[in-house]
Order: C-alpha cells, then sequence, then structure tokens
C-alpha cells in the first residue's frame, strides 16, 4: 500500500526530525537519499523504517515503504527530493575511545561537522568527540556531509578535556611548534570552532598545542585543519 497522506505517522516523524529538539528527545535521526541508506546496510546498522519513492526500483530492499513521490520529497529536509529515506536510531558512545580521537569544541558548522567524522573515519581515528557549541552530528546538512561515514565512527560527548583520550594536542594556527609525523601513543586532536578558535582556558588544559604550518593564510577551515592534523597523525603510525 502506497502512503498518500500528509499525515502519515511516519511522515509526520521526519517532518518534526528536522529539528535538533526532536531529534534530542527521541534519539532518532533521517538519512535522506539511497546511497547512505545503503551505506547503513554495508555497516550493518539497521533502520527503524525505509520509504522509497513510489516506483523507484533503486534500491530494492524488503519492508521498504512506499510513498507518493512528491511527499516523500516533502519532507526532505535536504534541497534535492531525495527517492529513499530512512530513520535510525542514534548511537552515542559514553566516552571517546582512542587510540586516536578527534575532538571538536565549538565548531558550529553541520558541514563541517560531517566532514570531519567522513576523514575521521577515512583516517582509522577510533572516535569523533563532540564538545559544547558544536553542531548535531545527527542534524541532515552533517549526515550529509559525512557520506555514510556517520554509520562508521563512534560519536562521543564530552563537556571537558579531561574527559578525552590519551595527549591531548591543541591545533592551533600559527603557533610556533608544528604538528609533525605520527603521534606517540594514544592521542586526541583537538580542533576549534570556526570563528573563535580554542579559549585560552581549554588550550591550558592540554598537554601539547601545535600548529599545521601554512605558507600563506590565517588559519585553515575546521574541517580542513582536522582532516590534514589526522592524515599527519596517521601517516606511517603502525596503528
Ligand atoms: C578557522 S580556524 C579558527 C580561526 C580562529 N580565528 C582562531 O584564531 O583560532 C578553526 C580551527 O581550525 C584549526 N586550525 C585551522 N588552521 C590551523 C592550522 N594551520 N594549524 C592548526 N590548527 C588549525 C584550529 O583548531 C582552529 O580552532
Amino acid at each position: 500500500m502506497t502512503i498518500t497522506s500528509r499525515t502519515n505517522s511516519r511522515l509526520t516523524e521526519i517532518r518534526r526530525l528536522a529539528g535538533a529538539g526532536a531529534r534530542a528527545r527521541s534519539g532518532r535521526f533521517v538519512v535522506e537519499g539511497e546511497d547512505l541508506v545503503m551505506a547503513a546496510d554495508a555497516a550493518g546498522v539497521s533502520a527503524l523504517y525505509v520509504l522509497c519513492a513510489q516506483g523507484f526500483a533503486g534500491v530494492a530492499r524488503p519492508g521498504c515503504l512506499e510513498v507518493e513521490p512528491s511527499l516523500l520529497a516533502s519532507v526532505c529536509a535536504l534541497r534535492q527530493g531525495s527517492r529513499v529515506v530512512g530513520v535510525f536510531e542514534q548511537r552515542w558512545s559514553e566516552r571517546a575511545g582512542g587510540p586516536l580521537a578527534v575532538a571538536l569544541l565549538g565548531v558550529r558548522d553541520p558541514g563541517n561537522v560531517g566532514t570531519v567524522i567522513r576523514a575521521a573515519h577515512a583516517f582509522g581515528a577510533s572516535s569523533v568527540a563532540l564538545g559544547p557549541g558544536c553542531a548535531d552530528p545527527y542534524g541532515p546538512k552533517a549526515v550529509r556531509a559525512s557520506m555514510g561515514a556517520i554509520f562508521e565512527t563512534a560519536l562521543a560527548r564530552f563537556a571537558t578535556v579531561a574527559e578525552l583520550p590519551g595527549r591531548i594536542v591543541a591545533l592551533v594556527a600559527g603557533v610556533e611548534r608544528a604538528l609533525r609525523g605520527p603521534l606517540e601513543g594514544a592521542a586526541t586532536l583537538l580542533v576549534g570552532g570556526e570563528r573563535d578558535g580554542l579559549p585560552g582556558d581549554v588550550l591550558a588544559a592540554c598537554d601539547d598545542v601545535r600548529a599545521i604550518p601554512q605558507i600563506a593564510g590565517d588559519s585553515l577551515n575546521a574541517a580542513m585543519a582536522a582532516t590534514v592534523a589526522l592524515y599527519e597523525a596517521t601517516r606511517m603510525a603502525d596503528r
């Protein structure tokens, strides 16, 4: 049977989950697009339910509920109307795990948060920790930017750097000491927000402060800095 009513309970839930409050209360999130739903399959993560546009055979999956295509497009938070939409449980680890973690503080742009998750997965980091002031990694833009890595990467929240694993290496543009080569032992790479960077009291609590050397310009984008640092940290490392 095809869903044709705007007031269908699943469509209503998907509309609500566009809001951070509804996501936090329910512990659920929405994944838009067949590529991301297939990434969940590949990671062995089951959806609570999946809706497909009527007649779309791109993802043949048992239990997929058909929806009138324009109705399904209308509940998507991202601009392009997706033909497949899944609802999943959020997964949070109690603490960030090592040996290599990335921690974000005040990174407000969901695209940056998702891109960091993607990079963390690509470079084999054990977890991504989200501190105060960060965008919700389970929001639609962050999920899209993660390109499926949201299903592969352990996520945790932290309030203070004391909760992060290993040596805490704060990344700060322009400081004298450069981040070079693999890090010794367990470490967390700490990245600050787009506008303000990392506050002084947080830097004081870190074990080390390092810069990615630049030829020009004041700083890199937060996600770019995390990606370069992850590459540097894992380069030739036997983790
Ligand atoms: C856009 S930058 C923030 C710039 C901010 N105006 C500041 O003074 O720190 C966002 C974050 O990316 C990281 N970052 C950017 N460029 C970096 C570099 N060259 N070396 C180390 N970290 C960098 C830092 O963690 C920074 O907090």
